[in-house]
């Protein structure tokens, strides 16, 4: 596969530094990723062919599992706002396009994608308006049927997360408010789990 290009735009939303930490041993690293990866291929939303959009695509380790745990063929971008974690993502090997970016305005085409998701990274994001800047983008940018699966933190009952927020703890998102905010986007939201974990996930359609 050829290499990945670099496509470089910011806006200052990011929250990238302190997961460096969790990742400081292989060991560490090992049972996140077992965990996190095993809601992605057990609930199998995401479809098998054609075109996605990876956001906040990491390293792409766990997205390079979910597609060989699927034995799912995708032509696909990942997008980070971390330069190194795009290095990384470059030697995964499975992303044809890596956008560095860390707002909304996602330069990409209008309907290009015919899936988008994103997988541990709104539950670090400080601010709800930024969570919702990348569902209007998913939604600009999926075509009509296309499917964005989304993982929020789900643990809303946690209160002092309101006035904690910040680019490691983020905001977290009841099941309903999930939901809304996603219809508000003009999404069909297909169902949620994980209500009241830190997985709390959606499946949502752009009708047409
Ligand atoms: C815990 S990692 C998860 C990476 C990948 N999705 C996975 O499951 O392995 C969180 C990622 O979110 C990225 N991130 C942080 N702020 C972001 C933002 N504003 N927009 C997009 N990605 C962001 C980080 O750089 C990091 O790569």
């Amino acid at each position: 596969m050829a290499r990945a290009r670099f496509v470089t735009f910011t806006k200052g939303t990011s929250s990238v530094a302190p997961e460096a930490a969790l990742k400081s041993t292989p060991e560490v690293s090992a049972l996140w990723r077992a965990v996190e990866v095993g809601h992605l291929v057990r609930e199998d939303v995401l479809p098998h062919s054609g075109t996605g959009l990876d956001l906040g695509c990491g390293d792409g380790r766990v997205t390079r599992l979910v597609r060989d745990e699927l034995g799912a063929r995708w032509t696909l971008t990942g997008l980070d706002p971390d330069e190194l974690e795009l290095e990384l993502a470059t030697s995964a090997g499975i992303y044809d396009v890596l956008l560095r970016a860390d707002g909304g305005d996602v330069e990409a085409a209008d309907e290009s994608f015919d899936f988008v998701f994103s997988h541990i990274v709104f539950q670090h994001l400080p601010r709800k308006a930024y969570v919702e800047a990348y569902f209007r983008d998913a939604f600009r940018l999926l075509a009509p049927g296309g499917i964005f699966r989304v993982q929020v933190d789900g643990r809303s009952r946690q209160f002092f997360r309101r006035w904690v927020a910040d680019s490691w703890s983020g905001v977290v998102f009841s099941a309903r408010e999930l939901s809304r905010r996603l219809e508000r986007c003009g999404f069909r939201v297909v169902e949620t789990r994980g209500s009241g974990t830190q997985y709390l996930r959606a499946t949502a359609v752009k009708p047409g």
